[in-house]
C-alpha cells in the first residue's frame, strides 16, 4: 500500500511513537488525523506539519462516548480513515511495597479498553466498506510478565492476541489487522525508567520501522531483533520459567 493520499487516524499522536510517526507517515505522502488529551501538543505537531496535511481533535482514550465524538471530527475535516493506529498508551511501574489500588485497573482502562473503544469505532465502518487497515501499538512486554509491569504486560499480552484472533476472523473481510511490538524506544514514557534499558531505539527509527510494517500490512513485527529473539524465543522457549523469572528477579 502506498500512503500517497491515504489518511491515518493516530491515537496517543501528541508524543514519543505516535507524534514521529505522523511525522514520518507525511513525509511519505500521507495525511494524518492526530488525537490525544492534551490539545496543545497538537495543535504544535499540526502546525509543524506541511499545511493541508493533518487534522487533530482532543480525546481520551478511556472515554469511548468522546473519543467517537472527536473520531468523527477527524472523518468531517479528513475525510474517511484508510487505517486507523492504536498507539495510545502509558506504564507507571510499581514495587510490591507501594501497591496502590486501583492504579492497575488505570493501566488496564486506557491500554487495553481504550484499544477496544478505538477498534470499535473503526471496524464497524471498515466492515461495511469491505476495506480497511486497523494497527495496534504492543510491546514485547506482551510476551512475558516482567517484574513490577503485571498491568502493563497483561494489558499489552490481551492487545496482542486480540488482535491476533481478529486478523484471523478478518481474513477474508478485506480489512487488515497489523500488530506492533516494539522494544524499547526514546519516548516520554522511557523518559521516567531508572535502569539501563537493553537496545533502546530513537523515536524517529521506531516510527521508520513501524510505517514500514503499515506500508507492507505486515501482520505482526516485533523489533529489535534482539528484544524478538530473547522474549519469543529465549524466554518463552528455550530458558525455563523457574530459571527466567530467577534471572529477572535477580535471586539465585
Ligand atoms: N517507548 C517504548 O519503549 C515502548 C515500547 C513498547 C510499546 N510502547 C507503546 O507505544 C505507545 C506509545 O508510547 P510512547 O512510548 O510513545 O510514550 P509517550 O511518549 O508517553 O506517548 C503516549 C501517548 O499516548 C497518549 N495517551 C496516554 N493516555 C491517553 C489517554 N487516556 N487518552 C488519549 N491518549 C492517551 C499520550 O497523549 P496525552 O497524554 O496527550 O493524552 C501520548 O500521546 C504506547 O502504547 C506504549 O505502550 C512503547
Amino acid at each position: 500500500m502506498s500512503f500517497e493520499g491515504r489518511f491515518l487516524v493516530i491515537t496517543g499522536a501528541s508524543s514519543g511513537i505516535g507524534a514521529q510517526l505522523a511525522r514520518e507517515l507525511v513525509e511519505r505522502g500521507a495525511r494524518v488525523g492526530l488525537l490525544a488529551r492534551r490539545e496543545e501538543r497538537l495543535q504544535h505537531l499540526s502546525n509543524e506539519l506541511p499545511p493541508g496535511t493533518s487534522t487533530w481533535a482532543a480525546a481520551d482514550v478511556t472515554d469511548r462516548e468522546g473519543l467517537h465524538r472527536a473520531c468523527e471530527q477527524l472523518v468531517a475535516e479528513g475525510g474517511e480513515p484508510d487505517v486507523v493506529i492504536a498507539n495510545a498508551g502509558f506504564n507507571r511501574p510499581e514495587t510490591a511495597p507501594e501497591f496502590k489500588p486501583g492504579r492497575a485497573l488505570s493501566i488496564y482502562d486506557t491500554n487495553l479498553l481504550g484499544f477496544l473503544h478505538t477498534l470499535d469505532w473503526a471496524l464497524p465502518r471498515f466492515l461495511e466498506r469491505g476495506a480497511g487497515h486497523v494497527v495496534g501499538i504492543a510491546s514485547v512486554a506482551s510476551y512475558f510478565g516482567f517484574p513490577h509491569n503485571a498491568a502493563y504486560c497483561g494489558s499489552k499480552a490481551a492487545m496482542r492476541v486480540h488482535l491476533q484472533s481478529l486478523r484471523m476472523s478478518l481474513k477474508r473481510s478485506g480489512v487488515a489487522v497489523t500488530t506492533i511490538c516494539p522494544g524499547f524506544v526514546e519516548s516520554e514514557l522511557t523518559q521516567k525508567n531508572n535502569f539501563t534499558m537493553p537496545f533502546l531505539w530513537p523515536t524517529d527509527r521506531a516510527a521508520r520501522r513501524i510505517a514500514d510494517a503499515i506500508e507492507r500490512r505486515a501482520a505482526e513485527v516485533v523489533f529489535p531483533w534482539q528484544m524478538r529473539w530473547l522474549v519469543t524465543l529465549g524466554l518463552a522457549r528455550l530458558v525455563p520459567r523457574s530459571l527466567a523469572e530467577r534471572l529477572l528477579t535477580g535471586s539465585g
